[in-house]
């Protein structure tokens, strides 16, 4: 994915834009690029890199302008080079391009366009052109984006900077946009807290939506209806929430922010999830449909269900298709996604087109929120570190309520949220801390990590691998405490670090198998509410029952921020990766 602002107004659009531009780095951070007015040409910037240093290589803070369109990437079609960078302009000089999405059939559409001089190797640049050669005869830049967007297979977004026109146009499939309407002029982008600082009044745009977007008016049509009216929204989140808020990164902020979400949550009104029960009470199977992190919760939610007699079945986006043939007619489905935007949940939707559907979505008005007939919002503020940390958290507490609510038990799990919230104030204490800086101090040049764990503490051990892979880059592989006998103990030496969550009713056998495991060497870090003598480092957990993954997440996101810390690595943009994963 890649992350797209655009102003049109009265005020100078360059530093809204450049602000605005590194909110949204963590969409994609490969390369940067800008196109705006200045008299009667558009002027480009562009470079490889982070956007902070391709913004002071051009010294952008001291360029101004009214109207302007910012794009960070995250490179799909075609390399990392500064000629693949956004926004790319058409033969003339006359149109700039920003692009969000992949253009399926752009080979062919490519090679029906003679005469047009090439000079990236991306499918967008095929967008430049073919606006072009829509224009020619006299039609309106808009006309050309209808025709053009009529054209084009796949999910593509797009803002497009035209120098004859005093307005950007923009329009919408699968990728977000959304139209914040500020005092002297309009926004559009990717996501809200880019702009947020200036306005909280935002159009989510809908998929085949296209917006002009004037210095105080905007038009939104689609193909079918000349124009169309959205409700203004109020966004939910302040620019206070979108900011740093004082910590090094936003990985930390978001991990410290969870218990003060946790304690909001403990005083919501649960009016949905006590909707929600009936339904899966009645529902012939009940999917739990994520990806990556969100597939983690849904994994501990459908463990919660079985529990309580629910016939629960966590399924991940891309294998949903897998099960076409044995979807019933009232199989519920809950679908978990912070941002709303994944591409391989989005694609199966059309196989449980008939299905009730819930979302557990972070991402008011993403694409997700919008498909589902009842919506849980996670209303944790913007996600902003690439690792998903209070998302999964609140996500998968969502779902403890709900597996509560269906077995009628919805006041005893809010009471266990309430102590849990109260044990919370002793999870983070510096001398925990303290425990997890020298662990980290101890893993940090390893290549491979075990996480293990049994029942619900295997699926936090596989969640706990997934975020010391992606921002620690060590190999950390989580198998079942259980099934490591069956195999893969034959890895193990004096050199071999496993780090082991024991919480719960299998405790006895958890600690057999770690005494195994230690016996042939492994040292062991145990993420606990009590030491063991198998552990050699122990990080101390609070107990809280059945919400134990919370404070044993927490802790394991702590460790992985810590190890990366230490390595030096640059945690909210983790290499190769991007928030939200909107290609298949
Ligand atoms: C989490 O740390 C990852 N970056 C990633 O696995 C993520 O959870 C996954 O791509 C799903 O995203 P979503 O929750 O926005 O749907």
């Amino acid at each position: 994915m890649c992350g797209i602002i655009g102003y049109n107004g009265t005020d100078d659009a360059i530093p809204y834009l450049v602000e605005g531009i590194k909110n949204l780095e963590y969409r994609g951070y490969d390369s940067f690029g800008c196109a705006f007015d200045k008299g009667n040409s558009i002027v480009i910037k562009k470079d490889i890199g982070r956007v902070e240093d391709v913004i002071n290589k051009y010294k952008l803070q001291n360029l101004h302008s009214n109207r302007g369109v910012f794009h960070t990437r995250w490179a799909t079609t075609g390399s990392v080079t500064v000629e693949n960078a956004h926004p790319i302009m058409d033969c003339t000089g006359r149109i700039a391009v920003a692009h969000n999405g992949i253009i399926e059939n752009w080979t062919e559409l490519k090679d029906s366009l003679h005469g047009h001089k090439f000079v990236s190797n991306t499918d967008t640049e095929v967008l430049s052109h073919l606006i072009e050669e829509n224009m020619k005869g006299g039609n309106t830049v808009v006309d050309a984006v209808k025709t053009v967007f009529k054209k084009i297979k796949g999910s593509s977004s797009f803002v497009v900077l035209n120098r004859d026109s005093n307005e950007l146009v923009a329009i919408k499939k699968g990728s977000p946009l959304v139209l914040g309407l500020a005092k002297n002029g309009i926004f559009i982008s990717s996501d809200v807290p880019s702009f947020v600082k200036h306005t909280n009044r935002v159009i989510y745009l809908f998929d085949g939506d296209m917006a002009i977007i004037g210095k105080k008016h905007y038009k939104i049509s689609n193909l079918i209806s000349k124009k169309i009216k959205h409700n203004v929204s109020i966004a939910n989140f302040s620019a206070k929430d979108a900011d740093k808020g004082g910590y090094e990164h936003f990985m930390l902020k978001e991990i410290m922010e969870q218990p003060g979400l946790l304690k909001k949550l403990e005083m919501s009104d649960f009016g949905e999830i006590l909707k929600i029960a009936p339904l899966l009470k009645t529902a012939s199977g009940v999917y739990l449909v994520g990806a990556g992190t969100s597939f983690h919760a849904a994994r501990l939610g459908a463990r919660m269900f079985r529990e309580n007699g629910i016939n629960a079945i966590p399924v991940q986006g891309q294998d949903l298709i897998t099960y076409k043939n044995v979807i019933l007619p009232n199989d519920v489905f809950i679908i978990i996604s912070q941002s709303g935007e994944t591409a391989d949940i989005i694609t199966a939707l059309p196989i449980i087109k008939a299905n009730r559907k819930i979302g557990i979505i972070n991402v008011e008005g993403s694409t997700l929120s919008r498909a589902v007939d009842i919506l849980v919002s996670l209303n944790t503020g913007p996600e902003k570190s690439v690792a998903s940390t209070k998302a999964f958290t609140l996500s998968a507490v969502y779902l403890t309520l709900i597996a509560a609510a269906t077995a009628g038990t919805l006041e005893n799990a809010i009471s266990d949220l309430k102590l849990m919230n109260i044990n919370m104030y002793n999870l983070l204490v510096p001398s925990v801390l303290a425990v997890i800086r020298s662990a980290a101090e101890k893993i940090n040049r390893l290549d491979s990590i075990f996480f293990l764990g049994r029942d619900y503490n295997y699926i936090v051990a596989v969640e706990a691998a997934l975020k010391m892979k992606e921002v620690a880059y060590i190999h950390a592989e989580a198998i079942d405490a259980a099934t490591f006998k069956h195999g893969p103990i034959a890895l193990v030496s004096d050199k071999t670090y496993a780090i082991a969550f024991v919480s719960g009713a299998i405790e006895k056998e958890t600690l057999n198998n770690l005494q195994e495991v230690k016996a042939r060497g492994c040292k062991i870090i145990g993420i606990a509410n009590k030491p063991q003598d198998v552990f050699d480092i122990f990080i101390r957990t609070q107990d809280a029952g059945r919400f134990d993954f919370v404070m044993q997440a927490i802790i394991a996101q702590l460790l992985a921020y810590e190890t990366a810390r230490k390595k030096g690595l640059d945690i909210d943009h983790p290499k190769n990766l991007a928030k939200s994963v909107t290609t298949l």
